[in-house]
């Protein structure tokens, strides 16, 4: 129970598909090679929470998330907000398209949990 399996090739590219995984949301989404090109562009110095795609996408075509606004806990709404990422529509909580805290009162990025890729078409979080 403490692990999920999923698999990738249901999940077309620009869509962010919600799982349910130790009782919270799982952000798991197809990225197109527009965001991908965005999110490895930013500007560390421009973030709250500094932290370089690469450190958070292993594949940078993947973003794995909870979907727990890191302010009080909301569900983000995905493809939306001044990010192109995710929005938080509770206090107005924007994030991008690799889940980092970028607008709003959220102090901290979503949270990537532990996963990795037994094969190019299966991730297993947790
Ligand atoms: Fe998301 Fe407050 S809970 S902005």
């Amino acid at each position: 129970m403490s692990k999920i399996e999923i698999k990738l090739n249901d999940i077309p590219e620009g869509k962010n598909m919600t799982f349910k995984w130790r009782g919270k949301p799982l952000f798991v989404r197809h990225r197109t090679e527009k965001e991908i090109a965005a999110e490895a562009a930013v500007n560390l110095a421009e973030l709250r929470d500094p932290q370089h795609d690469k450190d958070r996408a292993i594949n940078p075509s993947w973003v794995i998330v909870l979907g727990v606004c890191t302010h009080l806990g909301c569900v983000p709404i995905a493809n939306a907000g001044d990010f192109g990422g995710y929005y938080c529509p509770c206090h107005g909580s924007h994030y991008d398209a690799s889940g980092r805290i970028r607008k709003g009162p959220a102090p901290l990025n979503l949270e990537v949990p532990y996963y990795e890729f037994p094969d190019d078409d299966t991730v297993v979080v947790g």
